[in-house]
Formats: structure tokens, sequence, C-alpha cells
């Protein structure tokens, strides 16, 4: 093997992701395996500033494949968002001598990526998100545990609104994005989904629950994206106009955290393997993507442009099944 010396950094950028540890652990372990060092890089891109650079042995990734957050920790690092920031960033990767960088976040991190690779650093991409918000991958590392810790809180909360006859308003992460807010909204059972690809206003909403409770629904559940927002809003118009007693909650960063699943381990897993496999053979400035059922490597670029389309058919059946 020619490439046996080949010193690759680590990092996690952007929010946290349920399996970004099992990722850490697929990439530290693939590249011992071929010969390859990892430098495992604390805090994102402000670690890089601050040189906050540890080499990571593959018994140091032992017993973290289910432990949500990241053991690299992470940050959103406006300097990178500038061209003096990226030229830096690059500045301080050559100095640190590491032949490639691979980089475990969503969209804004790929760009960071992406700008590293045009000063010459090799780059790969791990798409890692609980949004699912990213237009080159059906799958992003993190989303499956979001879906089920939303949708358990769902459940929970539709105990409590059915003994009381009330309206539940839950509120979900996603950014711009209405994936979480769909996939709750299926799992979960509610009768209305709020997401930004497909505005609705206040009033569909609201004859949907009048009509459903004249057909003998005793209480009500309204997901609603947090692209979206305003459900504090919401349910207080739901009391005002129907006079039924109506409640929202914002689920916040509970979504971020937990166990992840063993989908987003699964993945996670393939996905590390095959970054550091990738640089391993001189493949880089590419991203991990899962497409048709099948992981793969794609041209970082063309990830940065791909455009996914919105498809109408998951609010289509949550409208159906909303009797
Ligand atoms: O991108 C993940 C996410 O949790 C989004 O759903 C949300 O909009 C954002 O991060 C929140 O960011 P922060 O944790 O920085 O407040």
């Amino acid at each position: 093997m020619s490439n046996n010396k080949k010193r690759i950094g680590l990092l996690t950028s952007g929010g946290d992701a349920p399996g970004m540890n099992a990722v850490i652990r697929s990439v530290v372990r693939t590249a011992d395996h071929f010969g390859m060092s990892v430098y495992g890089i604390k805090a994102g891109y402000d670690g890089l500033f601050k040189g906050e650079v540890e080499k990571m042995n593959p018994s140091d990734v032992s017993g973290i494949i289910h432990r949500g957050g990241t053991i690299l920790r992470t940050a959103r690092c406006m300097e990178m968002m500038t061209e003096d920031g990226q030229k830096r960033a690059a500045e301080v990767l050559k100095i640190l001598k590491l032949d490639a960088l691979v980089v475990v976040g969503g969209d804004g991190s790929f760009k960071g990526a992406k700008a590293l690779s045009q000063y010459g650093i090799g780059v790969i991409g791990i798409p890692a998100t609980i949004d699912l918000d990213m237009d080159c991958t059906e799958y992003t590392v993190g989303f499956d545990t979001a879906v089920n810790t939303a949708t358990e809180a769902i459940i929970r909360i539709r105990d409590t609104s059915s003994s009381h006859e009330r309206c539940s308003v839950v509120e979900v992460m996603g950014r711009n994005a209405g994936y979480l807010a769909t996939w709750c909204g299926l799992t979960g059972g509610a009768e209305e989904v709020l997401i930004p690809e497909n505005p609705t206003n206040i009033e569909c909403v609201i004859e949907q629950i009048l009509n459903n409770r004249a057909k003998g629904k005793k209480h009500n559940l309204v997901v609603v994206a947090e692209g979206v927002g305003g459900s504090f809003e919401l349910s207080l118009e739901i009391e005002r106009v129907l006079g039924i007693e109506a409640r929202a909650t914002i689920l916040g960063h509970l979504q971020r955290g937990g166990i992840p699943t063993a989908l987003d381990r699964m993945h996670a897993t393939v996905m590390g393997y095959m970054a550091a496999k990738a640089i391993n053979d001189g493949n880089i400035n590419k991203a991990v993507v899962y497409k048709n059922g099948k992981h793969e490597l794609m041209e970082l670029e063309d990830a940065l442009n791909a455009k996914k389309s919105y498809d109408p058919e998951f609010y289509e059946i949550t409208k159906i099944l909303a009797i």
C-alpha cells in the first residue's frame, strides 16, 4: 500500500446529530485498518483555528457507537463563512500536515469543506443532521433518531390530550425544511402538518379540526415545523374560534440528543467506512450519500448543487388518514 502514512483530520460541525459518534468510530477504525492515522479536531472548524487537535487511536473510540452527541464536540463557526476564514483554515490544515479532512455535518459544513478543497485540501463530507434537509442524499445521520424521539414525545402528549379532549399543537425542529414534521405527523397520527414547503393558513387548520370534531373526534393533533412556527399563536386561535382547549408544546433540543437508533448507527458506520476508504484510494473532494437504497460517493460540488423536489404525497396521506 503506497499511502500508509496518510494523516486524516476529522471534525463534526454544525448542529450535533445522534450517530455522529458512530461515524467517528467508523472513520478512526477504518483508517487504522488501511494504515492511516486520524487527528480529531475539537469543536468543529472553531477548534481548528485554536489548534485543538488530537491523534485518535482505535481504542479511543471504544464504547461510543451508542452514545448521542459527538465526543469531538461541535460548533457553528462564523469565521468559516468568510473567505479569509476559509483561507486561514486551509493554511492551518497544511501546517498540521493533514492529507485530507473528513467533515461530518450539514449543508453549511459541506460548504466550508468545498471552500477548503479550492485551497488544495482533500475533503470528504458525511451528511449528518436531524433535519434531512440536504438535497444530495436521501438519508442524513441523526434523522431516524430525531423522528423516533419526537414521535415518542408526541405519543405522550396524545395521552393527555385525549384525556382532556384537547387539541395539541406540537412544534418540531427542521430549520427551513418540513421532513421531520412530515414524518412525525405520519408516525404520530396528526390530522394536520404545517410545513414550509406547503404553506397553509390557520383557517384551513381550524376547518379540519371542526370537521373532525363534527365526526365525533374528541382530541386533535397538529404538528408544526419550526420553519413555519407560531405554535402558541395557533393554539390560542383554535381556542378563540372553536372554544376547544388547546395546548402548544415546542419539543426543541430534546430531539437532538439520545441514543442513536440502529438505523442511524448503520448509516453512520457505512458512511464513515466509505469516507476513510475513499481517502485511502485517493478519491477525494467527495460526499458520501445515500441514493436509491445504496451508499455512494458523489462529487462534493455536485452534492452542493443538487436539488431535491418537494414530494406532496406524504402530505396527501396525512390528510387521507386525518378522519
Ligand atoms: O440543524 C439542526 C437544528 O436542530 C435545526 O433543526 C434547528 O433549526 C437548529 O439546528 C437549531 O440550532 P441551535 O442548536 O444552534 O440553536
